[in-house]
């Protein structure tokens, strides 16, 4: 399913980008990686009347230490948290949280703001800026507003910021001697959505927690400061006291009186809080309110496969399908249209991404590559000599994404394990293999490079 019609604008600042939102008001939406509020529109869960891009804004990317607060611009991506020796040294709970955050394609494009702003309870960084005791600095029409992370998610999907309102920032405070942290969540697999998860900071002093902030996520509308970690501060922790807690905390996620007794008799948290987000998001859509206005066709400049190429496109044309039908390029395959499947991966300034959830108007200036660029040039002869050689492709729907996938895994880590090749390749989806032969092939691949003499 393809978004509907809406019309697009680049956001060319910060002040531009709140001129827009002022003059359209709740017809607007911010658009920044687009790996949430696209699928939403593919699925048409979603029909804003105009997207403003603010993807492009350098000013609101970037990770600083400012005394003892830790700044990460919205726009700063999941990969870049990941990378970060900043977030490694100061906040080292987003980056133990962001490596489950999706997958490679999705982390590469999504932004700690939009995940933020996106407010979904099954998210790990908002429990992450609750743990952390963060603060959501916004920008409206009238300045900058601080916000503590633990009032700025209202709900499901729903977050303080209003309308007319930016995610400009999040403020951390950096972690003192004696803080330690804990992440961990239960998925089905790696890099899904979680059944439930926990977030955690602790400082410990004399062997004691004389602080323990609990950030639970899936159990809930939002994230949830556990008040059962109270008990557990400035105590000598002995297994009766941690026994109270754990009951305490027992009844605060389970409350006797039904009201979160869902847990245990359906599959997960996630199944029994779908149908209230399709209710919400059926709502926004019926309300959109549409007034007819057309969306204006947009120029774009960019490199294909290194060959300049020149274009206007409607704004609700995905990547994958411009590719597909005006330049032929079909070796980008579409499957699910809403950034699970894999198929449409292609590379955007050097990272992969899921063409499926960008549009073509956020590639303009950028350099996209192909699996036609990729075979070309002869960049994975190896690896596709390995997929046939292996019988890791079958009808070749899943294989031009996997085998992008694949090279993007070998070149940040020339000798992955079967374990971190299967993590890599788990955003891609294969129906016909059963997955075996691809890992083979694309172990082979690393073995056989290892070897070849430099
Ligand atoms: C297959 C798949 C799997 C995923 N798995 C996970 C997962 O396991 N865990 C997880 O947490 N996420 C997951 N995601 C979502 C992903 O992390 C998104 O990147 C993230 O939720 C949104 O970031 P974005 O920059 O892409 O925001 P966008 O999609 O651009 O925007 C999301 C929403 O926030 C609003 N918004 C964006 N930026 C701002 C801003 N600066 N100010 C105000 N409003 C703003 C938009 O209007 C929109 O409503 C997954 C996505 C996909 C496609
Ligand atoms: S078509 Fe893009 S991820 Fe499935
Ligand atoms: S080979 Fe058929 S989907 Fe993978």
């Amino acid at each position: 399913m393809k978004a509907a019609a809406f019309a697009y604008a680049r956001a060319t600042s910060v002040v531009n980008a709140l001129e827009l939102l002022a003059v359209h008001g709740d017809k607007a939406k911010v658009l920044s990686g687009g790996q949430s509020l696209m699928p939403a529109m593919n699925l048409r869960l979603l029909s804003p009347e105009i997207l403003v891009d603010i993807g492009g804004l350098a000013e609101l990317r970037g990770i600083a230490v400012r005394g003892d607060v830790l700044i990460v611009g919205a726009l700063t991506r999941h990969v870049d948290l990941l990378r970060s020796p900043e977030i490694a040294q100061h906040a080292p709970l987003l980056r133990d949280a962001v490596s489950h955050v999706a997958h490679p394609a999705i982390r590469n494009r999504g932004t700690i703001g939009g995940s933020l702003a996106h407010a979904d309870p099954a998210s790990e960084l908002p429990a992450c800026v609750v743990a952390l005791d963060a603060t959501i600095v916004a920008r409206g029409p009238t300045g900058e507003r601080r916000i503590a992370a633990t009032e700025f998610f209202k709900g499901i999907y729903e977050t303080a910021l209003s309308p007319d309102e930016l995610l400009v920032a999040i403020e951390v405070p950096v972690s003192d001697q004696g803080s330690t942290f804990f992440f961990q969540e239960y998925a089905r697999r790696h890099g899904d959505y979680a059944i439930v998860g926990l977030a955690a900071r602790a400082v410990v002093a004399a062997s004691r927690f004389s602080d323990l902030r609990l950030g639970f996520f899936a159990v809930g509308d939002r994230p949830l400061l556990a008040a059962a970690a109270s008990k557990l501060i400035n105590a000598s922790v002995n297994p009766g006291l941690l026994a109270e807690a754990a009951t305490t905390l027992t009844n605060e996620l389970d409350p006797p009186d039904g009201s979160a007794g869902y847990r245990g008799h359906a599959p997960t948290p996630r199944h029994c809080l779908a149908p209230a987000l399709r209710g919400r998001f059926a709502r926004a859509a019926r309300t959109g309110n549409r007034s007819g206005q057309v969306s204006a066709p947009v120029s774009v400049s960019l490199l294909v496969n290194g060959e300049p190429i020149d274009a206007v496109v409607l704004p609700r044309l995905n990547l994958a399908d411009f590719l597909r039908e005006n330049l032929k390029l079909t070796g980008t395959h579409v499957g699910c249209e809403h950034g699970v499947c894999g198929a449409c991966t292609v590379r955007i300034d050097g990272e992969i991404v899921r063409s499926c959830l960008m549009l073509t108007v956020q590639a303009h200036g950028a350099s996209v590559e192909t699996i036609e660029g990729l075979s070309d040039s002869g960049e994975i002869a190896d690896l596709q000599t390995a997929f046939r050689e292996r019988n890791a492709l079958q009808c070749g729907y899943c294989t031009p994404g996997m085998l992008i996938t694949a090279q993007d895994l070998l070149k940040h880590s020339p000798a992955p394990d079967r374990q971190e090749i299967r993590e890599h390749l788990s955003g891609n989806y294969c129906r016909c293999t059963g997955y075996q032969a691809i890992v083979d092939a694309v172990e082979a691949t690393a073995r056989a490079r290892a070897e070849r003499p430099a």
